[in-house]
């Protein structure tokens, strides 16, 4: 499969929709003040590859049209953008930089709303370590935005609902606190990252596993197969902020 990532791409990306999500930006230089105590478990600002979304969105084994996308970390919005293009219920990105997240609405008041799927697309300026989920069916996305410590907190009010519930986690750095919680299986993995479904949602579904896995490559936590800086080469615990 060729791989659409890139600085590049990203730049021509942001050309074709008149949005700035290309950059790699340290939450210590930006507006750590804003942030609070949780800037010690927080990874950097970087845009998801493109490319990379599509492949996992396609692992998730339920329909998403009665689904809310939540972005927990969503940065500038490109995710949010990308995710836009599928026809969910809602989008939310979830951004814990008040800077990062105006950048975000400016990216979504500039684009040309007629290329999205979905009408429904916004951003709340939280900490997803509090961030209260909407009711109903969820596609949580995670690019590698902060450490195990939060991660577990999230992952556990998660396990919590009834929920049709998939994890899409990319550059999965702390992917081993999910595989050994019990209320989360692993349903398929791209070179990029790994999707989860809740066990609810597992027992639920009919489907074999094996029908619903995409073509397995290995990616081993802490050293993501990324050929461009990314959140998953810069470890979350002594990577500035
Ligand atoms: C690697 S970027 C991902 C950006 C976006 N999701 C994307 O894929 O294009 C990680 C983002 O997570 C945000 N973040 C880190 N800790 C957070 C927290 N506790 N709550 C909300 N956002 C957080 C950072 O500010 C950063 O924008």
């Amino acid at each position: 499969m060729v791989r659409v990532s890139g600085r590049r791409a990203g730049h021509r990306f942001d050309a074709k929709f008149g949005v700035v999500t290309e950059a790699l930006l340290f939450l210590g230089e930006l507006d750590p003040e804003a942030i609070g105590p949780s800037i010690a478990h927080a990874t950097h600002y970087e845009p998801t590859p493109l490319g990379d979304l599509e492949a996992l969105l396609a692992i998730v084994p339920f329909p998403i049209d009665a689904t809310t996308f939540v972005d927990l970390g969503a940065g500038m919005g490109r995710a949010l953008l990308l995710a836009a293009r599928h026809p969910f219920s809602r989008i939310v990105g979830v951004e814990i930089s008040p800077a990062l997240c105006a950048i975000a609405r400016d990216n979504l008041a500039a684009i040309d709303r007629a290329s999205l799927r979905c009408g429904d697309v916004r951003i709340k300026l939280a900490d997803a370590r509090t961030y209260a989920f909407p009711r109903g069916a969820l596609v949580v996305y995670l690019y590698n935005p902060f450490d195990a410590t939060i991660l577990r907190d999230v992952i556990d009010r998660l396990a919590t609902r009834l929920d049709r519930i998939a994890l899409i986690y990319h550059t999965p750095v702390e992917r081993a606190c999910i595989d050994a919680h019990p209320a989360f299986a692993c349903v398929g993995e791209t070179s990029a990252g790994a999707v989860y479904t809740s066990s609810r949602q597992n027992t639920a579904n009919a489907t074999s596993p094996s029908t619903m896995l995409a073509p397995h490559v290995a990616s081993t936590p802490g050293q993501p197969n990324h050929s461009q800086p990314s959140p998953g080469n810069v470890d979350p615990k002594t990577a500035p902020t």
